[in-house]
């Protein structure tokens, strides 16, 4: 009956949702934050499968957060393995945050993540196999550049993430017209595409490659953005 009534309109619906969604997650609108622990993650709903699911197959000693925000994926991920999660951010959080960190043993780096002296001070909190989450400013220049300061320090099998390729290679997709109408936050849409880094590294970094079993479940940050850095021979 439910089904019978809205038939009609199930794929405008869906439709529209789809579009806003992204929509909205491109504009950094509040909407689509995921509930955790009182904290928001600003992720999508498939993050809270794949990475449980990753660090649970591939066991990091540590993690490196490029982007802490308001804290929720840095006590998210801390949670999914037993290991050091090391969150970097140019904004300090609240202080109840920082305390939740400290009883969490979670090391907040107030700094900016294009700087050596950051890389150099995170490392120092890490030791072993260690995995890198870019979700910082996501600005192509910056993915780069911090990719070029941190990726030393994964070891081969190891990963490196960049998140939100995706939300860049939309903005450059005709076909979704609505977001069209918001070009103009991005005066110079080169400068948010994490997908444009990717790409570069791809090339200049052949020991790294896309890891892409997580791609078929779409809805996630971390699409096309899995880099593994292949294993020794
Ligand atoms: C998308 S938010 C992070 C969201 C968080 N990881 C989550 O999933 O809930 C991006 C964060 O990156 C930080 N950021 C921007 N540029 C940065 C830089 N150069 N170095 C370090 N952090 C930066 C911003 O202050 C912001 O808090």
């Amino acid at each position: 009956m439910y089904l019978k009534e809205n038939k009609k309109n199930v794929w405008k619906i869906y439709r529209k949702s789809f579009v806003s969604y992204w929509k909205n997650y491109i504009m950094g609108q509040d909407a689509l934050t995921i509930p955790y622990k009182n904290y928001e993650l600003k992720k999508l709903p498939c993050d809270t499968f794949i990475y449980p699911d990753l660090l649970h197959r591939f066991k990091p000693d540590c993690i490196i957060e490029i982007g802490t925000d308001s804290g929720g994926s840095a006590v998210f991920l801390s949670d999914q393995f037993d290991g050091k999660l090391v969150t970097i951010d140019i904004n300090k959080p609240k202080q109840e945050t920082l305390n939740d960190f400290k009883k969490r043993d979670i090391v907040f780096v107030h700094s900016d993540a294009t700087l050596k002296k950051t890389m150099e001070e995170a490392k120092s909190h890490c030791f072993g196999n260690t995995f890198i989450i870019d979700d910082g400013s996501h600005r192509t220049t910056h993915v780069y550049e911090s990719f070029k300061l941190f990726s030393p320090l994964v070891k081969p099998g190891g990963f490196y993430i960049i998140e939100d390729g995706m939300s860049g290679a939309l903005l450059n997709c005709w076909r979704l017209n609505p977001m069209h109408m918001y070009k103009k936050f991005y005066q110079d849409r080169n400068t948010f595409q994490p997908n444009y880094a990717i790409d570069k590294i791809l090339k200049e970094y052949p020991d790294f490659t896309l890891f892409e079993e997580y791609d078929k479940y779409m809805f996630s940050t971390t699409y096309r953005g899995i880099l593994r850095k292949k294993e020794d021979k």
